[in-house]
């Protein structure tokens, strides 16, 4: 088994079959995957079943609250996009479940439909965002937290991403994603800005554009200023965005505390289907 580096963030692990590994290479998945925050396989020929059984070696699953299950298997939740649909599910930078207490530690993605150009997806490193901000910056966040909720996305509140953005831009009905009535009874978490990686020790920027709502403390537009400030740094991205391009039998796993990503929604009229296990994560520390 090989682990390689790949560009501004993530590892490709190489000659391996993910249905078969033994504890030693297991372990050393492990601690890439904790300290490169995405890795990536190429040319695994997973069943819905190897793909359960992988994610379970990681931790227990989170069966997911808002996305369309896999009829067989409830612990797969279909990523999908049909010809017919103009939203994609993660259209935008964000790290999943930062609306919940204790943030699922990452997400198995595994190919099983790809449209014929299109549909990357873009990682960020938290890691190296943190790192590389400027001292002022740190210094603007240090011991602060902010407050995240998911109830504006998935949600049917009158500030909800449904009930504000320009009306037919979005599908409704049964390919609207997200199941508001779930969405709408959760209690929203507030997790430091600055965390320390549960798994690898590291500093890592723990704030995104689709889920964090403000800094606690500031006014509004205080937060919103230093939000963007934040979100303009990771968007820039010198050095830590990685471009990963799905070929049949891709599978990428990434860490939601060390990482952000971007479903990209640019293959109107064709179908992408993916399957996606998460795996239960714990409450964020400074
Ligand atoms: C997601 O945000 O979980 C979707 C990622 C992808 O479909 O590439």
């Amino acid at each position: 088994m090989q682990i390689t580096e790949v560009d501004g963030l993530g590892a490709e692990i190489t000659d391996v079959d993910i249905t078969t590994l033994s504890e030693t290479e297991f372990d050393a998945i492990k601690a890439a995957f904790a300290e490169h925050g995405v890795i990536f396989f190429r040319d695994q020929n997973t069943t819905e079943k190897d793909h359960i059984a992988f994610a379970e070696r990681f931790g227990d699953i989170n069966v997911n609250r808002f996305f369309a299950a896999h009829p067989d298997y409830p612990q797969i939740a279909l990523v999908a996009k049909e010809p017919d649909q103009k939203d994609n599910i993660g259209g935008g930078w964000h790290t999943d479940h930062s609306y919940d207490h204790e943030p699922a530690l990452g997400s198995v993605l595994v190919a099983r439909e790809l449209p014929e150009s299109g549909g990357d997806t873009m990682f960020a490193s938290m890691y190296k965002a943190y790192e590389t901000l400027p001292e002022d910056l740190k210094a603007k966040i240090e011991g602060r937290s902010a407050l995240h909720s998911g109830k504006h996305i998935f949600g049917e509140g009158p500030d909800s991403y449904y009930n504000t953005t320009d009306a037919g831009a979005h599908d409704e009905g049964t390919h609207r994603i997200g199941n508001a009535a779930v969405a709408d009874t959760l209690t929203d978490p507030e997790h430091p800005i600055v965390i320390t990686h549960p798994l690898s020790g590291k500093k890592a920027l723990y704030v995104n554009p689709a889920f964090t709502r403000e800094v606690v403390g500031l006014d509004q537009a205080e937060s919103e200023a230093l939000l963007a400030e934040l979100y303009a740094h990771v968007f820039k991205g010198d050095g830590f965005h990685h471009r990963f391009k799905w070929e049949p039998g891709s599978i990428a796993m990434w860490d939601n505390r060390s990482t952000w990503h971007w479903a990209l929604n640019d293959y109107p009229g064709q179908r992408r289907i993916m399957h996606r296990i998460t795996i239960e994560g714990c409450a964020l520390d400074a």
